[in-house]
């Protein structure tokens, strides 16, 4: 993340979120309250509620980050985009509220392993029966990385942390089913990466 103007910018959500909105807008139609975990600059639940302005976006983000994420949900001031809520996956509480969808982009591979297990057994906290789950990234299938690009890539996430690295499509079809999720989407998205929905039954 760099700072751009006065407020936290990532060129990665600016360059992603046009296709992002891409496939979401025939869900997003439907949904009333959106949970973005791992929500980072903010710039998504941004873009997103300009769009939908009967939209309610939550963004949320590990303590340590909710200054960051707060800064450009403040200089907004929209009702339907509130204060960020601190969630951090591997607290055995989330206090978060119930919403039919949660979105995150670019956290799984920033998290470790166990983080990434948290992720999905938190998920029954917040996301109603027949929620939407949009998972945004770039991930492995059959262990192979999908480009030279995210080889790369993955390296240099794990000489930053060991513990992050780009995960297994399967890891994650695994856990979404123990989760009472069912598979619904894969779409491949621009720079590698991809944009898998589940919906919680
Ligand atoms: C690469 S940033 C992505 C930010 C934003 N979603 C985007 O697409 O620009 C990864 C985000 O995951 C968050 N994150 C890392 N570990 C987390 C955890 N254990 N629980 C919740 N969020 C976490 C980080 O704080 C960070 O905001």
């Amino acid at each position: 993340m760099q700072l751009s103007s006065t407020l936290p910018f990532s060129q990665a959500s600016e360059n992603n979120k046009l296709p992002i909105l891409e496939i979401l807008r025939p869900h997003l139609t439907e949904v009333h309250s959106v949970l973005e975990i791992g929500s980072g600059t903010g710039q998504h639940g941004e873009f997103f509620v300009d769009q939908f302005p009967a939209l309610n976006w939550n963004c949320s983000d590990i303590p340590s980050n909710i200054s960051l994420t707060n800064q450009r949900i403040t200089a907004r001031g929209l009702a339907n985009f509130p204060e960020a809520i601190a969630l951090d996956v591997n607290e055995p509480i989330w206090n978060c509220g119930f919403h039919d969808c949660v979105f995150s982009a670019n956290s799984l591979h920033i998290m470790s392993e166990i983080s990434v297990t948290s992720f999905f057994r938190g998920l029954y906290q917040c996301l109603t029966k027949n929620g939407l789950l949009f998972l945004y990234g770039p991930f492995k299938y059959g262990g192979e990385f999908t480009t030279e690009s995210n080889a790369h890539f993955d390296d240099w996430l794990k000489q930053k942390d060991p513990l992050s690295g780009i995960r297994d499509f399967e890891t994650i079809m695994k856990l979404a089913t123990d989760a009472g999720l069912m598979f619904l989407e894969d779409n491949p998205m621009p720079a590698n990466n991809q944009l898998l929905l589940f919906k919680l039954l």
